[in-house]
C-alpha cells in the first residue's frame, strides 16, 4: 500500500527496469504483459521518462496485451492497439514487430485460431515474465468477467453490463461500447512467472478487498491470483481502504 499511485507505479517500474536490463545484458528477450485503461498510464509514463532520461531500453522488450474489443481495428480511437501505439510504443525503442495486441477483427470462425495462436507465440517466447494488470468493478482481469474460470484460455468474450457502463464515457454513449471482447484467460495470466496487479481511488477499494480477502470464486475471477506464487497488488490509500 503506497500513499499515491506514482510511488506504487515507481515500484512496478523497478522490477520492468532491473528485468529489461538484465535480459539486454544476457541477449535474451524481456516479455512484458501489458494492460490498458486509465490504471497503468502513469506507470508507462513513468518508463517513458525513463528510457527518455536514464537510457532505458526496449529494444530486447517483447510485450503482449491482455485483451482488445471485438470488432474495432488498431485505428479506433477506442481501440487497445492504438492506446498502446500513443500511451507507450510511439515513446520508446521497442520493435513494432515484438507489440502484440490480440486481433479484434478476426472474422467469427477464425477466431478460435488466432487465439491458440496467441497463446503459442507468448509460450515461443518462453512465458509472460512480468504480468500488469488493473481490475475491473466486476472483479474482471482482463476481460475475464464474473463465471471465468482459473483455467480460462484466451477466447473471445462477451463484456459485463457494469463493465460496458463504465467504458460508455470512453466511447460517447454506451450503446457505442463493443459487447464482446477478446482477452487472455485467467489460466493464461496466472502462468506468468510475476504479476503486478495495479489500483487506484476510491472506486476500487470494495472490489479490491473481496478479492485479496475473499473465497476464491468465479463470481470474482481476480480472486483466482491468490494461488499465484508471486502476484503483489500495488495499491494506492484509498484503493486500500476497504481491507480489513
Ligand atoms: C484492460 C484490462 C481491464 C482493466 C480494468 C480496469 O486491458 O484488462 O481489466 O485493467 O477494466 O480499467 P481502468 O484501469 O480503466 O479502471
Amino acid at each position: 500500500i503506497y500513499p499515491g499511485a506514482d510511488q506504487a507505479c515507481a515500484h512496478v517500474a523497478d522490477a520492468i527496469d532491473k528485468l529489461l536490463r538484465t535480459r539486454q545484458q544476457e541477449g535474451r528477450p524481456a516479455v512484458l504483459g501489458l494492460a490498458t485503461g486509465s490504471t497503468p498510464v502513469r506507470l508507462y509514463r513513468e518508463l517513458i521518462r525513463r528510457h527518455r532520461e536514464e537510457g532505458l531500453s526496449f529494444a530486447h522488450a517483447v510485450t503482449f496485451n491482455l485483451d482488445e474489443y471485438y470488432g474495432l481495428d488498431g485505428s479506433h480511437p477506442e481501440s487497445y492497439r492504438r492506446f498502446m501505439q500513443e500511451q507507450l510504443f510511439d515513446h520508446i525503442d521497442i520493435d513494432p514487430a515484438n507489440t502484440h495486441v490480440p486481433d479484434g477483427t478476426a472474422a467469427r470462425e477464425q477466431v478460435f485460431d488466432a487465439c491458440q495462436s496467441y497463446e503459442d507465440a507468448i509460450a515461443q517466447v518462453g512465458g509472460i515474465d512480468i504480468q500488469i494488470l488493473g481490475i475491473g468493478r466486476t472483479g474482471h482481469i482482463g476481460f475475464n468477467e464474473p463465471g471465468s474460470g482459473p483455467e480460462s484460455r484466451t477466447r473471445l468474450v462477451t463484456l459485463d453490463a457494469l463493465t460496458r457502463r463504465d467504458a460508455a464515457r470512453d466511447f460517447l454513449g454506451e450503446e457505442n461500447v463493443p459487447r464482446h471482447a477478446i482477452t487472455m484467460g485467467v489460466g493464461s495470466i496466472l502462468e506468468a512467472r510475476q504479476i503486478f496487479l495495479l489500483a487506484w481511488g476510491e472506486s476500487k477499494a470494495t472490489i479490491v478487498a473481496e478479492t485479496v480477502e475473499g473465497e476464491q470464486r468465479l463470481a470474482v475471477p481476480a480472486s483466482f491470483l491468490q494461488r499465484h506464487k508471486a502476484c503483489t497488488f500495488c495499491l494506492d490509500a484509498a484503493a486500500a481502504s476497504h481491507l480489513t
